[in-house]
């Protein structure tokens, strides 16, 4: 029947050029829209798209129309993932049916919260902030009240059962024209790989069962309509910001989801007996990042760059150029050569010196000494003093790397508490890259790698750590807790370790490495300031890496670093300026052996340094954009000031192509009704071509060329045909 009730408000919440449109139905609450912004709509209006919300009766269903709900389950007849799974403990009674108790609606602060209520003596409320970024924060919070009113389950009327917990899964709705996927996976030193399917019948599920978001993290997933691109296509994302266990899938069953083709969702992934909640008992979800736009990955990645900009705690100092020991030296500690190192890195520039692995207690190797946060002084007998003041000296920053969640069994750690491993409730598991992980949701295992950290960042006034996770969590067992699965835990407790260290030691700055990259999420991104992106610093992989991390974060937050001309990962051999260019846009570093450069490979870093200093403003505030260009071995990206005024292109080949020339590549993101003056930034070596350049290059050389940005954007540049592994570099400065 034509539903004409106009008893149930709708409600819509509006930012970021997006709509998230709710209808307070009973008994539970429906997504009618989330995508474009539909403008401030009448009540009549929002009527009408409540009475379209509701698909037909089809053959062999049920009698009544299917409706998507904001908590999806078998109650409303939906075969699809379930918006909460578990049972009561007493009865095994798997259903709970969820109705509607109440709403806030905050529009100032465009929030809405729905407060859902069910007779297992379950609350539930879901929070959903629409942000100016066009950011749809959405958050569950699952509370066990106690008491069970409902004869049908069979439960203790007083309370004391106990809702043991599988999955809470937040979902919203797409539309038909929403086709494909584009997500990633990855591998060691090969991370953030995009994927390209179809939006299928079924489930596209990614799982992460690693314990951390991991080197294969699907990181964004995105779903578009067919064959989007940076540029172009309407495109919902979600990212789970988490840094534990975790799912996102985009589901479509036949029938649809209510009025909508698909859902897209996710959560985090609980292990058995990781969530029981008695009376009283509270369990969070990860926050669910999604997003919507219309102007393709370019207008994702915007928005995610927005919110994280906008964050208080999001870096606001310059980012100093850093130096990292790890490639130049491994556990080869000396004195001698790392002071060395140090003078050469303050003479091309550097502000950061990085100390990486190989300070503490008896490691030589990757075999020994996680845990024994303590300088080892067979090594460093006069401990890192003299190192500190010597970096200091020059007036840089002083860091050193840890990798506090580890432990290796040769540790005197693993000796004094081999209870604190997180194991098997019997051995201890294998071990990957020689180590084990250690249980921090144990407090004594907790406190004493807080005081661990706390006295060396007070003794050598550290200002940065590099927080690496080189393993997975297998079996992670809590043997202080029956065995029960601990991934939850440790999560939490990470949290709880990174905030407790940034609120003692105010300005002290943490990056998540994990293997490089293995750890990227908006989670940890909460208590961190930058990510280590990969360990590939191969220039011709890394423009691939960086291009993809940059889809969530935007260049400052992320490691740049320029590595070895012979690549430690891949063995490839690459040119200086190509590798330096690569490492520009982002975080920039150098991960190479000073010592082992001769004086002209020096001054082409220490020019470089120069142009990362004057670029920086440009680079950690501007806009990301990224072309689509069919030529798989080219690349152009660049970063557009937010007013426009200014932009820096990297033109960039990576092979050969069959095709000889470019033809017009489009400079995206300019503004239309200005002249730019273009610049060829040559500092650190002219790019090799192959061919006579294009009549523009020269004039650019001489910086004597000014372009309008419509043609720029519009039609493009004819680009030259570089060599293989050669970037170009293009300032453009509005005149
Ligand atoms: C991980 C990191 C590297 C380096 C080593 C040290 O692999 O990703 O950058 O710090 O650990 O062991």
């Amino acid at each position: 029947m034509f539903d004409t009730d106009h008893s149930a408000p709708v409600i819509q919440l509006r930012g970021g050029s997006t709509s998230f449109i709710v209808e307070l139905g009973a008994p539970l609450p429906r997504v009618l829209h989330w995508g474009a912004d539909l403008g401030e709509l009448s009540a009549a209006e929002l009527d009408t798209i409540r009475i379209t919300a509701k698909p037909s009766v089809t053959h062999n269903s049920t009698d009544t129309p299917r409706l998507l709900t904001v908590l999806p389950t078998e109650a409303d007849a939906w075969s699809g993932t379930p918006g909460i799974e578990g049972r009561m403990r007493s009865t095994g009674m798997p259903y709970p049916r969820f109705r509607l108790n109440g709403h806030t609606h905050d529009e100032p602060e465009s929030t809405l919260t729905l407060r859902l209520h069910c007779d297992l003596g379950l609350e539930l409320s879901l929070r959903y902030r629409l942000d100016e970024h066009g950011i749809l924060a959405v958050d569950g919070r699952l509370r066990r009240t106690g008491g069970t009113s409902d004869e049908r389950t069979g439960g203790t009327p007083d309370g004391g059962d106990v809702f043991d917990l599988s999955a809470l899964t937040l979902m919203l709705p797409l539309p038909e024209r929403a086709t494909e996927i584009v997500d990633f996976t990855g591998k060691w030193s090969r991370e953030r790989s995009p994927q390209r399917v179809p939006v299928p019948f079924g489930t596209h599920l990614r799982e992460i069962r690693r314990g951390r978001p991991s080197l294969d993290s699907p990181y964004l997933l995105m779903a578009g309509t067919g064959g989007f691109g940076f540029r172009t296509g309407e495109v919902w994302a979600l990212h789970v910001a988490w840094s534990g266990n975790q799912r996102y899938f985009v589901e479509q069953l036949p029938e649809g989801a209510g009025v909508h083709r698909s859902v897209v969702g996710g959560g985090e992934l609980l292990l058995p007996g990781e969530v029981a909640l008695g009376d009283g008992d509270t369990y969070d979800s990860p926050t669910l990042c999604f997003a919507w736009s219309d102007d393709g990955m370019d207008g994702v990645a915007d928005r995610f760059h927005e919110l994280l900009r906008s964050r208080p705690h999001h870096p606001a100092s310059p980012r100093p150029l850093v130096l990292n020991t790890w490639e130049a030296v491994y556990f080869d500690h000396d004195l001698e050569t790392l002071s060395e190192l140090v003078d050469r890195a303050a003479s091309v520039g550097v502000e950061r010196v990085v100390l990486d692995d190989g300070w503490f207690l008896g490691r030589r190797s990757a075999r020994t000494g996680l845990g024994d946060w303590l300088v080892d002084p067979d090594v460093w007998p006069d401990g890192l003093s003299p190192l500190v003041e010597r970096v200091r000296s020059h007036g840089m920053e002083f860091g050193l790397w840890f990798e506090p969640e580890m432990i290796n069994l040769s540790s005197r750690l693993a000796e004094d508490h081999p209870d604190w491993i997180l194991a098997p409730a019997t051995g201890e598991g294998p071990s990957v890259r020689h180590q084990h992980v250690l249980n921090i949701a144990h407090e004594d295992a907790w406190k004493f790698v807080y005081d661990r950290i706390d006295a060396l960042v007070s003794e050598y006034r550290i200002d940065y750590i590099k927080w690496d996770h080189n393993r997975e969590l297998h079996e992670a067992s809590r043997r202080d807790d029956g065995g029960r699965a601990g991934v939850r835990a440790q999560t939490e407790a990470i949290y709880r370790l990174l905030d407790a260290l940034r609120s003692r030691h105010r300005g002290l700055e943490i990056e998540s490495c994990a293997s490089g990259g293995g750890r990227i999420d908006l989670g940890i991104l909460q208590r961190t300031d930058r990510v280590w992106a990969s360990d590939c610093n191969d220039p011709v992989e890394r423009q691939q890496i960086q291009r993809w991390t940059g889809q969530l974060l935007p260049p400052e937050l992320v490691g740049t670093h320029v590595g070895a001309a012979e690549a430690h990962s891949t063995r490839r051999v690459t040119s200086l300026p190509f590798r330096l260019a690569t490492a520009l846009f982002g975080h920039a570093g150098i991960e190479l052996n000073l010592n082992a450069c001769d004086s002209d490979e020096l001054s082409t870093i220490r020019a470089w340094a120069g142009l990362y200093k004057e670029l920086r403003p440009l680079l950690h505030s501007g806009r990301v954009v990224r072309a689509d260009l069919t030529d798989e071995q080219t690349l152009l990206h660049g970063i557009v000031a937010a007013d426009r005024t200014s932009a820096l292109f990297s033109w960039a080949r990576l092979g050969t192509s069959p095709a000889i020339t470019s033809g017009r590549v489009p400079l995206p993101g300019l503004d239309p009704d200005r002249r730019y003056r273009l610049r060829l930034r040559a500092e650190i070596g002219r790019p090799e071509l192959n061919e006579h350049p294009p009549g523009w290059l020269a004039a650019a050389e001489e910086g004597s060329l000014s372009l309008g940005g419509r043609t720029l954007s519009g039609l493009g540049l004819p680009m030259p045909t570089l060599q293989p592994q050669q970037a170009l570099l293009l300032q453009l400065d509005a005149v």
